[in-house]
């Protein structure tokens, strides 16, 4: 049982319709941050001709964040609840199939909308959900994780699972409005935290030394020395996806780390005798080995594969594989969505700050990645 929904007792009120195009189109894939925004999110659902509002959740921001969210709520507009398990493994079509039904069950139609209050998960399927129910309706992400608001809640990629792959499933489809309100991350786990880091290491490695440099001098993940931080990834984040919406160029360098990560991530997740890793974990390990490949194909120096090491071990504990383990995981990288014509397209950094998209890898370099990752 992965589904329960919860009516509120709030009075339905009745939508004034003012069709401000202006309003509207302005608001059209923004994302903002801060508490203010909360005045803009009441405007757009007062504002806006929305016949019904779901809030998407997890059993983890439906006690801790939704209390927050509503707080900030106009107290004049009603809303459904609606709760999905937690999880990887469930991100998938059933869930989806799920989320449909209970939709279609409650009223939902053409002009209602739906509030993703919760990590990449909650974004990723609700933003894909919300995008295909009777051939799309609105969406507005709230990301209540790290990861969700320097990356997954950005940019306008959608999706879920299918069997093993990852986000295999999916389309591109920009959330009305993404609102980045730090408070959520008072509850989040560490662990939690420090796979948002991944991303936002990412970010400076194939974009900003500087960032990069600041990142790696961080002693600890707290919350209030974050936001700035927060502030520049998102800005990284939205700069390369505006400019590039479908991924045809520039937006595949957010894919460093992912072609490797991915694989790692899709293999623990479905083998027993491995631990799953969260999303943040793999692709930490897959910055590693991809530095490696950097080093041998786009001459990215040993001083800086050594220092991408080190800095990314500092925080992320090392995860082994076997040579077996090793050509299973290759075998997935069929799947990885960059691939073209057959070929496996990685992204690789020429020096740190400056990533270069297309480049292939013999099978023999990963292998010879993997050593150098494994070895002290
Ligand atoms: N669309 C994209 O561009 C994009 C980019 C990066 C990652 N992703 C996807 O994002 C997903 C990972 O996202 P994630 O790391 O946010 O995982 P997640 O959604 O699973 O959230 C992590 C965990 O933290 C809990 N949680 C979330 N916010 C909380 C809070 N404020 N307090 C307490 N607990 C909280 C959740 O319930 C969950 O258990 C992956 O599926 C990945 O593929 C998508
Ligand atoms: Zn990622």
């Amino acid at each position: 049982m992965y589904l329960y929904i919860l009516p509120t007792n709030n009075a339905s009120i009745n939508f004034i319709y003012s069709p401000s195009m202006a309003f509207l189109s302005a608001l059209k894939n923004t994302t903002v941050f801060g508490k203010k925004n909360y005045k803009t999110l009441n405007n757009l659902l007062l504002k806006k001709q929305v016949s019904k509002i779901f809030i998407l959740c997890d059993e983890n921001t439906h006690p801790l964040c939704l209390p927050l969210l509503l707080q900030e709520l106009s107290a004049t507009l009603s809303y459904e609840i609606i709760e999905v398990e937690s999880g990887e493994s469930n991100k998938d079509i059933a869930t989806c199939q799920h989320l449909w039904d209970t939709l279609s069950d409650l009223g939902g139609d053409r002009k209602s909308i739906l509030i993703n209050l919760g990590g990449g998960i909650i974004t990723d399927m609700g933003g894909f959900v919300a995008s295909t129910f009777l051939r799309g309706i609105a969406f507005i992400n709230i990301p209540t994780s790290l990861l969700g608001m320097v990356d997954a809640a950005i940019g306008g990629k959608t999706g879920v699972n299918r069997k093993n792959i990852k986000n295999q499933i999916g389309v591109f489809s920009q959330a009305l409005l993404t609102l980045v309100d730090t408070q959520y991350l008072k509850t989040l786990p560490q662990q939690q935290l420090r796979s948002g880091l991944a991303e936002m290491l990412k970010h400076g490695l194939i974009s900003d030394k500087a960032y990069w440099k600041e990142l790696s001098n961080l002693n600890q993940l707290r919350t209030e020395d974050l936001e700035r931080l927060i502030q520049q990834s998102m800005e990284i984040k939205a700069r390369v996806t505006t400019a590039d919406n479908r991924e045809q160029g520039l937006r595949k360098i957010l894919n460093y780390g992912h072609t490797l990560g991915h694989a790692i991530e899709s293999y623990c997740m479905d083998n027993a005798n491995k631990t799953p890793l969260l999303h943040g974990e793999a692709i930490a390990i897959g910055m590693i080995l991809e530095a490696y490949l950097s080093h041998k194909i786009c001459g990215l120096s040993s001083m800086e594969l050594t220092e991408i090491k080190q800095v990314i071990l500092h925080s992320f504990p090392k995860v082994s594989f076997n040579p077996t383990e090793i050509q299973a995981l290759l075998k997935l990288l069929i799947y990885d969505k960059k691939n073209e014509k057959g070929h496996i397209n990685f992204v690789l950094l020429n020096k740190i700050g400056e990533a270069q998209i297309d480049c292939e890898v013999p099978e023999d370099l990963i292998f010879e990645a993997f050593a150098y990752y494994q070895e002290n």
